[in-house]
């Protein structure tokens, strides 16, 4: 599907936590459509983030959506917990999930929108059978635990493929880019078909974050 304008989810990740509440009122003052938040439990990935009383303290501040990305095992332990916490959308990792048909029936229940993560080995004809039950497919254009590295240059044909396979089944799907995502590659990345753009030390780490987020929402797909 093509969106009439893509959305920028600036990674909280990325954010500096001693001044929380500043950045937090940045997102909110830029053109940034969402927040990203990224909560990793050591497990799952070898990194450990933030959990939800954070999170909470962010939802109290933020006047945009949290769109919220689980890199934990078994993540149905913590779906209400989340929706509880201010999540508007969840995405879980396909790999963290046994039952994931189940699982994204849960996150819907709780009236939040269902995502799933891919990591960068996952293939993207997996999600077949579940297309019809996702609002949104994070594809992982780095190895999740990290901000801050490398985009993988082999995600541009995985969005190529996600959209084809989603073609006439899910219309509506979002696709959405997390990790490495700045300014050289946005256009290209729209170009190929995503619809969101999570942008962490892109955004945070320049000189004027409002005016990165503001750079990445201007591109045009091309
Ligand atoms: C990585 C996280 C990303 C990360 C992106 O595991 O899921 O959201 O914050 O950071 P950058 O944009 O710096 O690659
Ligand atoms: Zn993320």
């Amino acid at each position: 599907m093509s969106t009439t304008k893509h959305l920028i989810a600036p990674s909280v990740l990325a954010a500096d936590f001693a001044k929380l509440y500043d950045d937090v009122q940045m997102v909110n003052r830029s053109e940034a459509d969402w927040f990203h938040i990224d909560i990793m439990d050591g497990v799952f990935v070898p990194n450990i983030s933030f959990g939800f009383p954070v999170m909470q303290a962010i939802a109290k501040h933020a006047k945009k959506p949290l769109d919220v990305h689980l890199m934990i095992v078994d993540p149905d332990r913590y779906l209400k917990t989340c929706k509880d916490s201010g999540a508007a959308v969840i995405t879980v990792h396909y790999e963290a999930c046994t039952h994931l048909h189940r699982t994204l029936a849960a996150i819907r229940e709780l009236g939040c929108k269902a995502g799933v993560a891919l990591n960068p080995h996952t293939p993207v004809n997996l999600l077949k059978d579940v297309l019809q039950d996702l609002d949104l497919v994070c594809l992982m254009s780095v190895n999740p635990g990290f901000g801050g590295q490398k985009f993988i240059e082999q995600t541009y044909s995985k969005i190529k493929e996600l959209r084809t396979l989603a073609a006439g089944v899910n219309d509506r799907l979002l696709i959405e880019i997390d990790g490495g995502v700045g300014a050289g590659n946005a256009a290209a990345l729209l170009e190929a078909g995503a619809d969101v753009l999570v942008a962490g030390s892109s955004v945070f780490a320049a000189a004027d974050p409002e005016e990165a987020v503001r750079q990445l929402k201007n591109v045009q797909a091309g």
